[in-house]
Parts: structure tokens; sequence; C-alpha cells
């Protein structure tokens, strides 16, 4: 698809993310000389920074086939099981969203990750019996937005943890213009900046705002993305100046307008806003921690003086 063909295929098309890049080559190039598997990695950090990405770059550096599959995907033990018997020597397993898998598969995961093995149970009651299984040698890449949420058992069958980090303006703006250069379309400069400036640190964003600009430019303009055509259909997506959406002024006008700017419970917010409290966690509280809008307290989320000025509003006194 056009999707999985802008993403970038290796290390070195990959921006940003320096320190896990230059883990990972090492780590990649190290197993292909002693022509071993690569050891197991778990990614980690909120939705949109290229976990995805990274595994299919791992694959491929290594010169092996990906299997992609995800922890709710996984229902029984035996989805789990048929998955593995089927992979190839060196093969990677990704499993998105690992912290969603339940325990009972998880028991399955650790011998297949340390022993290459499956213990199955074959027969029921006095007759039931446990038969070891070889599997090929594989590396499992596991993603999570909350390193956390996993239990510590499976964290430490990780050899290789890495943590993504936000990217900064000047590494969304080359992939602003990496991505309009593979879909064919000129954008100016400061259109790119203005487009990673609003991206709220993360390249899915960014791309998925590119597209949007580049449907306005087409129609109102000449096709070219300009400086002020990327503003106004900016402003026409009703995302802010930081990159925030109608979801995260909800978030926050709520928590200051119905409880006075805090300390409330993330289940109360959810309830108020109207979304779940799993996609506020993941997806729209990581940021708004990052730029200092949000802070957690043992007693619940408070918004601080910075979200007062942004909406240019009166900072309440104590
Ligand atoms: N597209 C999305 N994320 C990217 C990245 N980190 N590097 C290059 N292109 C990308």
């Amino acid at each position: 698809t056009i999707e999985q063909s802008l993403r970038p295929q290796t290390l070195s098309q990959y921006i940003g993310q320096d320190k896990v890049k230059s883990n990972l080559s090492i780590f990649i190039e190290a197993a292909k000389m002693r022509q071993e598997t690569l050891d197991h990695v778990l990614l980690y950090g909120p939705p949109g920074l290229g976990k995805t990405t990274l595994a299919t770059i791992i694959a491929n550096e290594m010169g092996v086939n990906i299997r992609t599959t995800s922890g709710p995907a996984i229902e029984r033990p035996g989805d789990l099981a048929a998955i593995l018997t089927a992979l190839e020597p060196g093969d990677v397993l990704f499993i998105d969203e690992i912290h969603r898998l339940q325990r009972s598969i998880e028991e399955v995961l650790y011998p297949a990750m340390e022993d290459f093995c499956l213990d199955i149970v074959i027969g029921k009651g006095a007759g039931a019996r446990s038969v070891r299984l070889d599997l090929p040698p594989f590396t499992l890449v596991g993603a999570t937005t909350r390193a956390g949420a996993l239990s510590a058992p499976l964290r430490d069958r990780f050899g290789v943890l890495s943590r993504l980090e936000y990217y900064n303006e000047i590494q969304l703006e080359n992939i602003v213009e990496r991505t309009a250069e593979l879909l064919d379309v000129e954008i100016e400069d400061k259109a790119a900046f203005e487009i990673a400036r609003r991206s709220r640190g993360t390249p899915r964003i960014a791309n998925r705002l590119l597209r949007r600009v580049r449907d306005y430019a087409q129609v109102r303009g000449n096709g070219i993305i300009t400086e002020s055509l990327a503003h106004d259909a900016l402003e026409l997506l009703q995302v802010d100046r930081l990159g925030l959406d109608h979801i995260d002024h909800k978030l926050l006008r709520g928590i200051i307008e119905k409880f006075r700017g805090g300390p409330v419970g993330l289940e109360t917010i959810a309830a108020t806003i109207g979304e779940e409290s799993h996609t506020i966690e993941d997806v729209y509280e990581p940021y708004l921690l990052q730029i200092g809008f949000l802070q957690r307290t043992p007693r619940g989320r408070i918004v601080t003086d910075l979200v007062y000025k942004h909406f240019h509003m009166e900072i309440p006194r104590e």
C-alpha cells in the first residue's frame, strides 16, 4: 500500500530517535557477524512515534521475514502456538500492544522467548500430559505505549529495551519534506515547518496533517503547498499553534470549567468529556504532560498556569 511505501525501509532512511538507531544498528550488526538471531527487543513510548516502522526495519536489516500480530488479537494460547510454530529460523515476530496480552498467553511466551520451545498439554484430566516442542529461533519485537503496564517477568525477557521520544520540530520538518517528496507534492520550507510545529512531536500526526494540507492546496491553490495555504488549512482543521486539537481543548477546558483546574481523577474526566479513559491516558495525556500543561498528582490530574495562558484566561488565585 501507499502507506507502507512511505515508511522508511532502513535505519539510515529513518529520521530521529538517534540513540535508539545507533544502539539497534550495533546489535543488528553484531548478531549478523555471529550469524545469530537478534535478541528480543521491546519498543515503548507514545503512539505514532514509529514503533511498527522500527520493527519492520529491524526485520529488513536482519534480512528476515516479519510476522505481525497484537496483544488483543491473541485470544487463546493456541493462537500464539499457531503463530510460533509457523515461524522460520531468525524471523521477527512483532506483537503490538504487547501489554494487552493475557497472563495465560504470557506464560506460553516465556519458554518460547527463553529456550525457543513450547510446552503444550495434550488431553484432559488424569490422562493429560505435557509435551515440549522445539521452535525455530526468532526475535520477538514487542511494542507498548506503557512499559510499566508490562508484567516484570515479561519485561525481563527482553534483551534490548528502547524508549522512543517525541521528535523535535527540525526532525518533523525533515519527515514532512521526505513524505512530500514521496507523495510528489511541492512544499515550501516554511509550510513544512508550520506542519511540523503543530504535530505534537509525532510523525504520524505530521504525515496526516500533510495529507490534509495537500488536499486544501490542491482545491484552493495550484497544488503547491505554500506557507499561507498551510496556515489556512491548519486553522480549518482546528489544530492550534501547539498542535492541540478539539479533544485536547475539551479535556483541558473540562478540567478548568467543571473541576476548577483539578485535581480530578482520570475516570471522572473521561466520563465528563465522553472519551475512553485509555485513549486519554495513552494518546492525549502524554503530550500534555510533556509540554507541562497537565500534572499527575496522587489526588488526580491538575492543569497548570500554562493552560490558562494558552487560552487567554485569568489564572485563578489559590
Ligand atoms: N515517516 C514516519 N516516521 C518517519 C521517520 N522517523 N523517519 C522517516 N520517515 C518517517
